[in-house]
């Protein structure tokens, strides 16, 4: 299911504004990818491109590629619906849709793809998603009472559990843990490891430590000045990015010099 990412001289804009400049990336499928570096360098807009989510923005725009196993997702032959359903997302604040129940928070994006689906097989999806989001026994007695009764921590792996029955290839994650307290934070930790065996990952994280923790990969971004565009300074394995980076900026960055 996890698929390749390649992308290629890609600029954002924002209207006149360029809030990521150049940034040439390789994501391997199965692998986890951590997006660290200073609030404002264009993370979460970055992320943003790699599902088609950044044009829904009024006046947003790329230039450049973003291949998902050699197909890029910005030719005119692709429905940005349909990249929305192979790469899902995740969000800072666990977003469950309130007057759902659990298990209908489960089955909404699969629903909203207009897949027809038997109730043994919705039940079937339920459990599956809610077991690979590890909250299945935590759960599996209140399918039916709203998930906005469920912790912060548990909104979250809900949340996960929906962007994984759509059974997509991709998942993007912005700073899931940053609504979330240590053990919650663990648990999506956890989780991540897990699931890097059938899905490609890319986390945007705050948090050094969980970056160190969670990805094989580490990408620092930063920019220059205010009005300046963000830029990838450097990708590289987790271990040398937090060992020995080959820039000064990223060293001081990961030291807390600066960000
Ligand atoms: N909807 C938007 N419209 C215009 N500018 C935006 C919008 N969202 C973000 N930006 C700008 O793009 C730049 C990058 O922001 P963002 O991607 O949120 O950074 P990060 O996630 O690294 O903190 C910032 O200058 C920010 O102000
Ligand atoms: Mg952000």
């Amino acid at each position: 299911m996890a698929q390749r990412i390649d992308v290629k001289d890609l600029n954002i804009y924002y209207g006149d504004f360029k809030a990521v400049a150049d940034v040439q990336m390789e994501i391997e499928p199965r692998s986890v990818t951590a997006f660290i570096g200073p609030s404002g360098c264009g993370k979460s807009t970055y992320l943003r491109t790699l599902n088609r989510m950044h044009e829904v923005i009024p006046g947003a725009r790329v230039e450049g590629t973003v291949e998902m196993d050699g197909v890029d997702l910005y030719a005119d032959s692709i429905d940005p619906v349909a990249v929305r359903r192979q790469v899902g997302m995740v969000f800072q604040r666990p977003n469950p849709f309130p007057t759902m129940s659990i298990a209908e928070n489960v089955l909404a994006g699969v629903r909203l793809n207009n897949r027809r689906i038997s109730k043994g097989d919705a039940q079937d999806l339920v459990e599956q998603s809610l077991r690979g989001a590890n909250l299945w026994n935590e759960v599996k007695d209140r399918l039916a009472r709203p998930g906005s009764g469920l912790s912060g921590g548990q909104q979250q792996r809900l949340c996960i559990a929906r962007a994984i029955a759509v059974k997509p290839q991709v998942l993007l994650m912005d700073e899931p843990c940053s609504a979330l307290d240590p053990i919650s934070t663990l648990a999506i930790e956890d989780l991540i490891s897990e699931l890097k065996s059938d899905y490609t990952i890319v986390i945007v994280t705050h948090n050094m430590q969980q970056a160190a923790r969670v990805s094989d990969r580490t990408a620092f971004f930063n920019l220059a000045g205010t009005g300046q565009p963000g830029r990838l300074v450097e990708i590289d394995d987790t271990a040398t990015i937090f060992s020995s980076p080959r820039e000064r900026a990223t060293e001081d960055y990961i030291s807390g010099r600066f960000g």
